[in-house]
């Protein structure tokens, strides 16, 4: 295939601080990969130490010939106690985004990626009404800090992602916690119970969607009465789902319950973040497994690069409002395999365009192999490898495959 991709599409790469960073000991999720009976394969640590590092990341990143950096900055961080702001972790960003911005590189900025304080699980967290002021406050005191140097922003990172992997049968029905004698554990070390414990993505799914979509809007407030002027938008993870025959009403059952409020909150967005790495297949009953003779990657779900160009014709259908793909990508030690994985999704969104659809940009996840949150550091998604014992980074074939993509702005047969 041949495809131009219309001048200003943006090509970038997308990363989150507690994947990258290291060293986010005072996050909810610090505490949790450290109990007895985690079910974290391995801690972050130093993960890819960007925290110090960040400078020769994103000169990286400029060297591809790529635009923007998706990244997120740490609420653990920034407001370390309830109330208590540090000029300095601010200061640390504001840092981070000045350099992007120095390197020609244009910042996209995150205000949460999974992981939050301490003090703000122990005290109900996700599943707690307070949790959407408290969110709402943070982004504020960040953008007033920040926000000169944001050229776009996320408010959440993947709200629907806990309910998903419930539905999809991963995770218990009503929160691991109710379960799993870590999180109890996590939850008294920090002087909570696993009742009040609401870390994202082990607690109540349906309680944890319904603060964020309001954290969403009341965010989104927040940061708009501080600066209006760069898109801002939320980023859903989204599968191609797929109804086998006789499926079809499980499938939109579970499309309307999981994206729904997101997808609803997005139509008054600037934008919408579509992040998708497969496809999802619904039977009657519910969550249909890989089928037979379809490959499957180290995540355990199928090969199906073509899921892409599903979910962002979806999302646009659904919001009105243009998408970005915020995340995409695969984790795989066979480079090529990447390669081919990216140009057949690629190809999807050259579709996408070709028929309208408004897409203004493609960010791979991710950069760097960095930590893959429960699977630890084995599924590879970077471009960029990184040694574990040094830090040493080395870019693959696919960072350059990628970089001939994003500085031709176009897709071509080599
Ligand atoms: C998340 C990332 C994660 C990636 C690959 C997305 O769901 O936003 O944090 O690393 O998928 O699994």
């Amino acid at each position: 295939m041949h495809f131009r991709f219309p001048d200003g599409f943006e090509w970038g790469t997308a990363a989150s601080a507690h994947q990258t960073e290291g060293n986010n000991v005072n996050s909810d999720y610090w505490l949790l990969e450290h109990v007895p009976g985690t079910i974290f394969a391995e801690p972050s640590g130093d993960a890819c130490d960007h925290f110090r590092r960040y400078r020769e990341d994103i000169a990286m990143i400029a060297g591809l010939g790529l635009q923007v950096y998706r990244l997120s900055i740490e609420w653990a961080r920034i407001e370390p106690e309830e109330g208590v702001f540090s000029v300095a972790a601010l200061d640390h960003y504001r840092r981070v985004l000045a350099t992007c911005h120095e390197y020609g590189v244009s910042p996209c900025v995150t205000f949460h990626h999974f992981t939050s304080p301490r003090w703000f699980s122990a005290d109900g967290g996700w599943e707690d009404d307070q949790g959407a002021d408290r969110f709402a406050r943070y982004c504020e005191r960040a953008t007033v800090h920040l926000g000169d140097l944001i050229t776009m922003g996320c408010t959440i990172n993947e709200p629907d992602v806990p309910l998903m992997l419930s539905l999809i049968g991963i995770f218990p029905e009503g929160g691991i916690k109710a379960q799993a004698a870590f999180v109890a554990e996590a939850a008294r070390r920090c002087g909570s119970t696993t009742e009040r414990f609401g870390a994202f993505m082990f607690g109540d799914m349906r309680r944890t969607r319904d603060v964020m979509a309001a954290a969403h809007r009341k965010a989104r407030e927040a940061i708009k009465s501080v600066r209006g002027d760069f898109p801002l938008g939320l980023t859903l993870s989204m599968a191609d789902d797929q109804a086998v025959p006789g499926g079809e009403a499980t499938r939109d059952r579970v499309r309307a319950e999981l994206y729904g409020p997101f997808l609803e909150a997005a139509r008054e967005d600037d934008f919408i973040g579509v992040q998708t790495y497969s496809r999802q297949r619904w039977g009657k009953d519910g969550p249909l497994p890989p089928e037979a003779g379809v490959p499957t990657v180290i995540m355990g779900y199928e090969f199906w690069p073509e899921a892409l160009e599903a979910t962002v014709r979806y999302a646009a259908a659904e919001t009105d409002v243009p998408v970005w793909v915020t995340e995409n990508g695969i984790g795989t030690d066979d480079d090529a395999q990447r390669i081919d994985y990216v140009r057949r999704a690629l190809e999807g969104v050259a579709r996408c365009l070709a028929d309208g659809v408004d897409v203004r940009g493609y960010f791979y996840w991710s950069l760097l192999d960095n930590f893959e949150w429960m699977l630890g550091y084995a599924p590879r998604f970077g471009l960029v490898a990184v040694d574990r014992a040094t830090q040493v980074r080395t870019p693959k074939p696919s960072a350059q495959w990628f970089a001939r993509v994003a500085r031709a702005n176009a897709l071509d047969d080599d």
